[in-house]
C-alpha cells in the first residue's frame, strides 16, 4: 500500500513538473508572440544585428535609441553597459534590452588555463567550477552571454586555436562542453550571475586544410557525425544558449548558409530553440567564399539557412527591410529568428532585469576564485618526463636557477583569448617560487631569452655561471600568447627563437635540468625532452600558473595531468591522432628506421605498410598520456558479461593500486575497440575516464558501466546503430597502455 501510495505521488509530481515547464512555455511564448507582433520589420532586423562596443559609443547609443541593434559586444565596464541598456529600455519605441556579450573562453579577470589545458585535467566537475567563477566575474561586468566554449575537435597542432579546444577527442569534449555549458548557466539563467553559452564553431572547423585558419574542410556527413557533432549536440541537450557558426566553408558550403546543418540538423533533429549567431563578419564573407553574389545575398542565403543573429556584418540590419518587401524573404522567417533572439533575453530575465546591480559586493579575484584556478593550474599539468628521481625537489636542494622566457612572462603566461585578465595579477613562475619557497632555497634567476623568440644569445654566458652556482636548474620555455590561438597558425611547431640551444648550453653543465613548457599547442621537443631530466608542460597555465608549478616542483601536489592531444615527433607527422582508422596496411612498429635501411636497397625490402621512413607511425606522446610522482599499477580486469544484447549495459572493473611513494591521482581510462563493421572503425575510442586519489599502497576498485548505446556509429546506410561483433577493452593510464579484455554483441 506504502508503494502505491510513493507511485502515485510521483506520478502526479511528474504531471505536475510536465504541466508546469508546459505553462512556463506557453507564458514564455505569449511574452515572445506579444512583443513581436508590436515590432516595425525595421525593428526586428535591429534585434538580429550584433555590434562591437569598443571605440566611440556615441553612434552606437544612436542605434540603440532607433532599436537597430540587439545585441553589443565587447563593453565590460557596468556602469557602460547600463547607459546603453537604459537607451534600450527605456528610451527605444520598443523597450527590448541589449544582451551584453563577451569572449569569455577561458576566465574573466582571474584567468584559467586555456581550454587545452583545462582538458588535460580530465575533470568535468572543477572545470564547471572554473566556467561558474567565470560567469560570476563576467556577469558583475555587465556580461551575459558569452562566447565560449569553443569545441571544435582538433587534431591539428599547426592550428592556432587549438589551444581554445579541449584536444582531439569527441568523448572528452563532450564532457568538458556540458561542464562549461552548466558553469556558465548555472541553475537558471535568468539569475544575475547566470551567463548564456555558446557553443562554437559550428561545423568542423578544426579541421581547416593545412592547419591555415579560416580555411576550407571536407568532412563527409559520416564523420561529421560520429566525431565533430557529438560535443555540439551534448550542449544543447545540456540547454546551450546559442550556437556560434564557423568561417570555414565544408564540402563547399560555408557553415553561416548551411541550410541542412542549422535547420536541418540543429533544428529539425535536434530540437535547438536557442540562438544561432554568425562568426565575425562570416555573414557577408560568403561573398569571398564565392557562395554569395552581394550582401543583399548574403543576407538572404544566411537567415534562410537559419542563422539568427548576424555578428558585425550589418548585412541583415542593411538588407532584411528590402528582401521583405520584395518577397525574396518572407516575414515569418524574420519573425522566427526574432523569436529566438527574443526567447533568450526572456530566459536571461533581462526584460525584468536588465541592469547590472554596481552595488553587489564583487566576488572578482576573490581567494575562492583564484583558488580555483590553481586547482585547474595544478590538474592541467602533464608531466612527460621524470629521470633519477629529479621531481619532486628534494629538500637537500639549497639552490636553484631559474631560466628562460616563460619564466617571468605575465601577459604570455596567460594565453590567448585573454580579454580581460590583468597582467599585474599574473603569478609567474619565478614570483611564485620566491614568495612560497624563496625561504627554504636560494632562487636565483637569469631570464636568458626576454621571449620565445629572442634569438638573441648574448645572456648565455651569464646563464652559464649562475649554473655552476646551485644544484638544479629550472626552465621555463615555450610560445609567446601572439603564437597562440585565432590566425596564428605554424608551418612548422618547433620552439622558436634560440630555445633550443638554451636548453643545450643548461644540459651541458651537468646540473639536473627540468624543462617546463609553456604553449597553446603541442610543440616539436623531442631533443629539448632528450636534454632534460624532467619536463612538465604547463600548456598556457594562466592566473596562478606560477603557484601550481611551485607547489608541484617541490612536491605539496604530484601532477595528474593526461594529454587531450597527441604529440608529434614532427610537424610532418601531422595530422596524427589516436584514434585513427587501422587501413589495410598498419604499421608494425618493425620497420626499419632511416639508417638501418641498406644501400641500393630493392623496391620491397621495406615491406609495404603505413608510416614514415624518418620518424616512424609513432607519435612523441600518444592522446592521455601522462606520469605521475608515483606509481600506478593495474590488475583484475572483469566485465560482468561477455556476450550483450544491444540494449543491455556492460559492467566493467579494474583494481588500480598506488606502488610508488607518493600520493596521486591517476586518470583510469576506458577505450573500446570496435572489432569489425559496416564501416571502418576507429582503431580505438576513448568511452570513459575516472580520476581516483591513492595512497602509497593504496588499492581501489574502479567500474565503468558502458552501455551498447554508446558503441552506437553512424553506419553504411547512414543510420546511428549498435552493430553485432566484436569488442575489446582496454584501461590503462593512457590510450596505449593496459589491461585488455573482449566481449561480444549479439
Ligand atoms: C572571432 C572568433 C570567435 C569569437 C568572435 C567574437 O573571430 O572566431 O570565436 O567569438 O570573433 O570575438
Amino acid at each position: 500500500m506504502y508503494m502505491k501510495k510513493i507511485l502515485c505521488l510521483l506520478y502526479l509530481l511528474s504531471i505536475f513538473c510536465f504541466s508546469h515547464a508546459q505553462n512556463e512555455n506557453t507564458y514564455l511564448k505569449q511574452k515572445i508572440d506579444s512583443t513581436l507582433s508590436g515590432m516595425t520589420i525595421r525593428e526586428k532586423a535591429g534585434q538580429l544585428n550584433q555590434l562591437d562596443g569598443r571605440g566611440t559609443i556615441e553612434n552606437l547609443k544612436i542605434l540603440i535609441r532607433k532599436g537597430e541593434i540587439g545585441s553589443v559586444m565587447n563593453v565590460t565596464e557596468p556602469e557602460i553597459v547600463n547607459e546603453l541598456q537604459e537607451i534600450a529600455y527605456k528610451q527605444s519605441r520598443t523597450g527590448i534590452p541589449l544582451v551584453f556579450t563577451r569572449d569569455v573562453v577561458h576566465g574573466f579577470k582571474t584567468m584559467l588555463p586555456i581550454p587545452l589545458g583545462q582538458a588535460a585535467t580530465f575533470h568535468p566537475e572543477l572545470i564547471q567550477k572554473g566556467a561558474r567563477i567565470a560567469a560570476i566575474e563576467a556577469t558583475e561586468h555587465g556580461v551575459r552571454w558569452s562566447f565560449a566554449p569553443m569545441i571544435d575537435i582538433s587534431r591539428d597542432a599547426r592550428w592556432g586555436r587549438i589551444a581554445e579546444s579541449f584536444g582531439e577527442d569527441t568523448y572528452l569534449t563532450e564532457q568538458m562542453a556540458v561542464a562549461v555549458v552548466n558553469g556558465f548557466q548555472g541553475d537558471n539563467l535568468s539569475n544575475p550571475q547566470s551567463m548564456a553559452a555558446c557553443a562554437k564553431h559550428f561545423i568542423g572547423y578544426g579541421t581547416v586544410e593545412g592547419g591555415r585558419d579560416y580555411n576550407s574542410t571536407h568532412i563527409p556527413e559520416r564523420q561529421l557525425r560520429d566525431v565533430y557533432l557529438p560535443p555540439f549536440e551534448k550542449a544543447v541537450k545540456a540547454n546551450c544558449s546559442s550556437i556560434m557558426t564557423s568561417f570555414n566553408d565544408n564540402d563547399g558550403i560555408p557553415a553561416t548558409g548551411n541550410k541542412k546543418l542549422l535547420k536541418g540538423i540543429l533544428r529539425k533533429e535536434w530540437k535547438f530553440d536557442g540562438v544561432v549567431v554568425s562568426d565575425w563578419g562570416s555573414v557577408t564573407e560568403m561573398i569571398k567564399h564565392g557562395f554569395a553574389e552581394d550582401r543583399k545575398d548574403a543576407a538572404r542565403k544566411a537567415i534562410e539557412a537559419g542563422l539568427d543573429m548576424d555578428m558585425s556584418s550589418k548585412a541583415f540590419i542593411q538588407n532584411i527591410e528590402e528582401l521583405i518587401a520584395k518577397g525574396i524573404i518572407t516575414e515569418e522567417t524574420l519573425d522566427n529568428a526574432v523569436r529566438n533572439v527574443l526567447r533568450l533575453k526572456f530566459r536571461l530575465g533581462l526584460f525584468d532585469n536588465p541592469y547590472t546591480d554596481i552595488n553587489k559586493k564583487k566576488e572578482t579575484y576573490s581567494d575562492k576564485h583564484l583558488a580555483i584556478a590553481k586547482k585547474i593550474a595544478e590538474e592541467s599539468v602533464v608531466l612527460l618526463k621524470n629521470e633519477n628521481r629529479t621531481l619532486p625537489l628534494s629538500p637537500k636542494i639549497k639552490s636553484i636557477l631559474i631560466v628562460g622566457p616563460l619564466s617571468d612572462a605575465p601577459h604570455d603566461q596567460l594565453g590567448t583569448w585573454t580579454m580581460d585578465g590583468e597582467t599585474e595579477r599574473t603569478q609567474t613562475p619565478v614570483k611564485a617560487l620566491r614568495e612560497m619557497y624563496g625561504d627554504k632555497v636560494e632562487i636565483h634567476f637569469v631570464k636568458g631569452l626576454e621571449y620565445s623568440r629572442d634569438k638573441n644569445k648574448m645572456n648565455f654566458n651569464k646563464v652559464l655561471a649562475k649554473a655552476s652556482q646551485v644544484d638544479v636548474i629550472i626552465a621555463f620555455i615555450g610560445e609567446e600568447a601572439i603564437l597562440s590561438g585565432e590566425a596564428h597558425c605554424l608551418a612548422d611547431i618547433k620552439l622558436q627563437g634560440a630555445q633550443s640551444e638554451l636548453i643545450k648550453i643548461l644540459s651541458g653543465t651537468n646540473k639536473p635540468l627540468i624543462t617546463v613548457i609553456m604553449a597553446g599547442r603541442p610543440l616539436i621537443i623531442n631533443e629539448e625532452l632528450n636534454l632534460s631530466d624532467a619536463v612538465l608542460y604547463a600548456w598556457h597555465p594562466g592566473t596562478m600558473g606560477g603557484n601550481a608549478l611551485a607547489d608541484i616542483l617541490f612536491g605539496k601536489t604530484t601532477p595528474s595531468g593526461k594529454l587531450p592531444v597527441t604529440f608529434p615527433k614532427a610537424t610532418g607527422q601531422i595530422p596524427i591522432y589516436y584514434n585513427h582508422t587501422n587501413t589495410g596496411r598498419p604499421a608494425t612498429g618493425k620497420e626499419k628506421s632511416l639508417d638501418e635501411i641498406p644501400l641500393n636497397a630493392k623496391q620491397s625490402v621495406l615491406g609495404h605498410s603505413s608510416y614514415y621512413l624518418d620518424l616512424g607511425a609513432q607519435p612523441l606522446f600518444p592522446f592521455g598520456y601522462g606520469l605521475s610522482y608515483t606509481s600506478f599499477e593495474y590488475s583484475d580486469l572483469k566485465t560482468d558479461h561477455t556476450v550483450l544484447t544491444p540494449n543491455d549495459t556492460l559492467s566493467i572493473s579494474v583494481k588500480v593500486k598506488n606502488t610508488g611513494q607518493y600520493k596521486g591521482t591517476e586518470v583510469v581510462q576506458l577505450y573500446v575497440s570496435d572489432l569489425f563493421g559496416s564501416v571502418t572503425r576507429p582503431v580505438k575510442e576513448l568511452k570513459g575516464f575516472k580520476r581516483i586519489e591513492l595512497s602509497p599502497n593504496e588499492e581501489k576498485m574502479v567500474v565503468f558501466e558502458l552501455s551498447s548505446y554508446e558503441l552506437s556509429f553512424w553506419n553504411i546506410n547512414m543510420k546511428k546503430e549498435v552493430e553485432p561483433g566484436k569488442f575489446k577493452i582496454r584501461i590503462g593510464t593512457d590510450s596505449q597502455s593496459g589491461l585488455e579484455t573482449f566481449f561480444e554483441i549479439k
